[in-house]
Parts: structure tokens; C-alpha cells; sequence
């Protein structure tokens, strides 16, 4: 196994940016995630990685060594596509073998070796089958155990769940989370869902526009989101933002006011000029229908118009605008609560889980921490 190391690397396509001064380190071992919308080069990086494309600049090491100028199939590195491309007229078994096959590792070793991975997988009993004899699942496993197999320093997988349904998908996340803590091998996996992101990563780099945002364990890239992009694609429902004004002891929200409150000796270091626009961040979970009593007091309430309620058996989901506004906010409330489109509320903020992002850059400027 083997630490894998980016040092600035960019990559362009015709004048185009595609990866830009991307940099990290992981360390031998640990299963980072790649995370990000479309486009935003997460594959660009892993193809990289693997010898597939060249950068345009920067090196790469796997190890200690340089291998920048080293091919593909000499870079000991296993890797799984979206699309498995398992070969069709092959079993199951050579599949899985066929690594080994070309590296002209005695047969007797490859049997055996073929065999430990489809029981580490769950297929030792589709060992005769050819692929179109599989579910999407069990190909989707196949194409892993001829990773596997090949006992490759580090892992590079490219979105590898995403053909397979909700239930599979959930499913094989898991087994992957597993097998990773049995074999420890250096993995990076991409993929632009940020649930497989959370469960799965030892690290996540969170990446937009070819530029890396945030690099962080999945709890500090949570609770700590180093600007708004990261902060709204790492969650479900989603942080809500609100545009706001900063009037020195509380915030102007579409002419609703909010106290700063308990923040405000923290807040007071920040220098925020009197009248900046900025934008708030509250996490579904730290919004709560208020409650009798609550409208006494300097009580953070923001009045809301419910637009839409989805029932979840578990919690109801509200969507609310802010009335004079374009804003909506998600509400996560208990499943005995529903509200009719166009019923008012008042929301109670938990104002100790407070963001304040800068309104145009996005950078997360409280808390400092
Ligand atoms: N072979 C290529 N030629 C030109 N542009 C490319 C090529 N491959 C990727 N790109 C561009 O690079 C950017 C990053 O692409 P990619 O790494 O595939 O993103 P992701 O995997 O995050 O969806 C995109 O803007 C894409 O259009
Ligand atoms: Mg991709």
C-alpha cells in the first residue's frame, strides 16, 4: 500500500481549465472522497492519478516515487468506472482474474486468489456465470473484486454506484465501507453525492469549479464548512441561506429583524461594517416551529410562509418562503405536524449554529472557528 500525493496540479483543455493547483496528500491507508458537482473535475483528478491523462503541470507521487512520466499499467493502480466494462464474454472468475492473467501470475495462485475475493464479495456461488447473466449489483461487485484481486497499491474509483438502485446503492455503499476496513488499501473515490461522501470518507476534498473548497473529516466539513458551496452541497435538506443585512446588534432579513445575541462578543472581532450585506447560514435542524410564549422577550423568530409540506413517515419536511421575498427555507418538523400551503409560522433560530457567510465571495466569515 502506498501514500498517493498531488503537488499543484493542473490540468488544461484547450485554454480551458479544467483542474486547477490542486494539492493533498493521503496518507497510506485511508479512503478519501472526491466530492462535487458535474464538472467540477473530480474525474479529471482520478484519471490523473492514474496515469490516464497527464497533468498539464504539477506532480503526482504514489509513494515516495515521481510518476509523473510513468504509464498507466505501471503505476499499481486499480481502478473501478461508473460503467464496470466487465468483459462480456468472460466468467465471473476470469473476470476477477484477469489482472493477474496479464501479469502472467501462475494459475494455480490465480484460482485461489479469484476464489478469496468472491467470498470477501459474496460471489463464490457466480464464479461460471458471464456478466449478462448478473444484476447490475453483482457486476458492479465483480468489476471491485478484479481490483481487488490485482492487490494494486492504491484504489481509484470513479463513481461506482451510481448505476445501481437506491436500495443496492445503499447496500453496496456499506459492503464497500467494510471491505475498505478488512483490506485498508489507499482508495480515492469520487463521486457528486454527498451521502456516500459522509458515510464512506476518512477525508473528503470538496471540490467546484476544478478548485478544491475544503479538505476536512467529514464532521468538521459538517459543522465547519469553509464557504457557502460547501456549506449548501454538504447536507440534506440542504443549509438555508438568507440574505441579510448587518446592522451592528442584529440582522436585517427582508426587514424582519434578527438579534445578533449571544454572538455578539464573538461578532464584534469581526469588523462586519454597519450596513454590509452578508448571508446567513442555519442548518435545517437549528429552525424549530416556535411555541407559545416564544414572541416574548428578544427571541430570534423569523416569519415564514409555508409553500410546500412533504411527509416523510419519520419528520415532516417544510418548504417556507419569506414573505416579500424570493427566499425559501427547508424546515425539517415532527410527523404529527402539518401545515397548510400558505399557513404563516414563526420559526425559532438556534443562534449558536449561526453562519455568517460574506455575500459575495461566499467565504465563511463566522464563526472565526
Ligand atoms: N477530454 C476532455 N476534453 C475537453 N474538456 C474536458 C475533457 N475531459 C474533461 N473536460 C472538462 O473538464 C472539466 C472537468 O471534467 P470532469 O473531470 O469530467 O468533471 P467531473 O468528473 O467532476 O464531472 C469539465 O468542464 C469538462 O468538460
Ligand atoms: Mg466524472
Amino acid at each position: 500500500m502506498a501514500k498517493v500525493r498531488l503537488e499543484n496540479i493542473n490540468r488544461v483543455y484547450n485554454q480551458a481549465v479544467a483542474i486547477a493547483d490542486i494539492s493533498f496528500e493521503i496518507p497510506d491507508g485511508e479512503f478519501w472522497v472526491l466530492v462535487g458537482p458535474s464538472g467540477c473535475g473530480k474525474s479529471t483528478i482520478l484519471r490523473t492519478i492514474a496515469g490516464l491523462e497527464s497533468a498539464t503541470s504539477g506532480n503526482i507521487y504514489i509513494g515516495d516515487r515521481l510518476v509523473n512520466n510513468v504509464p498507466a499499467r505501471q503505476r499499481d493502480v486499480a481502478m473501478v468506472f461508473q460503467n464496470y466494462a466487465l468483459y462480456p464474454h468472460m466468467t465471473v472468475a476470469q473476470n476477477i482474474g484477469f489482472g493477474l492473467k496479464m501479469r502472467q501470475v501462475d494459475s494455480n495462485i490465480i484460482k485461489q486468489r479469484v476464489l478469496e475475493v468472491a467470498r470477501s464479495l459474496s460471489l463464490e456461488h457466480l464464479l461460471e456465470r458471464t456478466p449478462k447473466q448478473l444484476s447490475g449489483g453483482q457486476q458492479q461487485r465483480v468489476a471491485l473484486g478484479r481490483a481487488i484481486a490485482r492487490q494494486a497499491e492504491v484504489f481509484l474509483l470513479d463513481e461506482p454506484l451510481s448505476n445501481l438502485d437506491a436500495q443496492l446503492r445503499d447496500d453496496t455503499r456499506a459492503e464497500l465501507k467494510q471491505l475498505h476496513h478488512n483490506l485498508r488499501n489507499t482508495t480515492v473515490y469520487v463521486t457528486h453525492d454527498q451521502v456516500e461522501a459522509m458515510t464512506l470518507a476518512d477525508k473528503i476534498v470538496v471540490l467546484e469549479k476544478g478548485r478544491i473548497q475544503q479538505i476536512g473529516d467529514p464532521q468538521t466539513i459538517y459543522s465547519q464548512p469553509a464557504n457557502r458551496m460547501v456549506a449548501t452541497f454538504i447536507g440534506n435538506p440542504p443549509m438555508n441561506i438568507l440574505p441579510a443585512k448587518f446592522l451592528g446588534k442584529q440582522f436585517d432579513i427582508w426587514g424582519q429583524m434578527i438579534p445578533v445575541g449571544d454572538n455578539m462578543g464573538k461578532m464584534a472581532d469581526l469588523n462586519i461594517p454597519v450596513g454590509q450585506v452578508v448571508e446567513l447560514g442555519i442548518r435545517p435542524e437549528y429552525m424549530t416551529l416556535a411555541e407559545n410564549g416564544d414572541e416574548e422577550g428578544d427571541k430570534p423568530l423569523l416569519l415564514v410562509e409555508v409553500k410546500v409540506v412533504e411527509p416523510l413517515g419519520r419528520e415532516t419536511l417544510i418548504r417556507a418562503g419569506i414573505p416579500g421575498s424570493m427566499t425559501i427555507l427547508n424546515i425539517q418538523t415532527s410527523a404529527n405536524i402539518r401545515p397548510q400551503p400558505g399557513d404563516r409560522l414563526h420559526l425559532l433560530l438556534d443562534l449558536q449554529h449561526l453562519f455568517v457567510f460574506d455575500g459575495e465571495t461566499g467565504k465563511r466569515l463566522f464563526p472565526l472557528v
